[in-house]
């Protein structure tokens, strides 16, 4: 497959048209950043390792039956994807507090919830992606009321499936973000399910192994996705 034109840069991904209209070649970058950008990094390897460990989770979520972007990997920090066309809002899980949860309630980090969280974003970094809810998408236009249920569904089975997969290797989906776009008619996972866009922790100890030790400054980052990858068997 030929990679094509540079379609979008964001801050860590590219995303490339192919011959094929409904195809995109997703190419992750190794830059690390936080705080919409202010913080910036260049991590060598993490363009490779979080390639390797979102092919892993999406064939995982693909193998459960929840529809996925990702196709196949292509070459080294590059997978193919289908073409979305994505909506503009992220949809958070939350089973633990922690991150934004903490600061907007005043809850300790940690603190056990006794159900999962679903929460709705607008996609914006000028506004630093401000949430919102099901009726700001509606009254906007940027989804029908089916995909905004279908989004939640969807964003709850992948968590049925991540839950169990991380533990088995030791570590607690504490949260996690995820994308949805159209194709074909319907609503598929779309961007990345990697360690930059969820937290995990260890079981045992509660050692972050996610992007927060690059927001916090908690020791070495790449080693803690390094980890992540080695626990779920990921062939880095
Ligand atoms: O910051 P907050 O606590 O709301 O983040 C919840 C989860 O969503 C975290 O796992 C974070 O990494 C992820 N997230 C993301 N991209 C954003 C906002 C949050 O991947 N723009």
């Amino acid at each position: 497959m030929e990679k094509g034109d540079l379609l979008y840069e964001g801050k860590g991904k590219r995303v490339y048209r192919t011959e094929d209209p409904e195809a995109l070649i997703l190419e992750f970058k190794d830059t690390a950043t936080a705080f919409d950008g202010k913080k910036r990094e260049e991590l060598d390897e993490k363009g490779r390792i979080n390639n390797r460990i979102n092919a892993f989770l999406m064939d995982e979520l693909a193998a459960a039956g929840i529809p996925v972007h990702h196709r196949r990997v292509v070459s080294d920090t590059e997978s193919e994807v289908k073409a979305l066309d994505m909506l503009p809002v992220e949809a958070v899980v939350r089973n633990v507090v922690a991150g934004s949860l903490a600061r907007r309630l005043g809850l300790e980090e940690g603190t056990e919830l006794d159900r999962p969280v679903f929460e709705f974003f607008y996609k914006s970094d000028e506004l630093g992606d401000p949430m919102i809810n099901q009726f700001h998408i509606l009254a906007f236009g940027w989804a029908s009321r089916e995909e905004v249920d279908r989004m939640i569904e969807l964003s709850f089975r992948v968590n049925d499936v991540l839950v169990p997969l991380f533990e088995a290797g030791g570590m607690r989906l504490v949260d996690y973000k995820l994308e949805f776009g159209r194709f074909r008619g319907g609503l598929v996972v779309g961007d990345e399910l990697t360690p930059d866009g969820c937290r995990l922790w260890d079981l045992s100890t509660g050692e972050k192994l996610d992007k927060d030790r690059f927001r916090r400054d908690l020791g070495d980052v790449l080693e803690g996705y390094r980890e992540i990858g080695r626990r779920l068997g990921v062939d880095l």
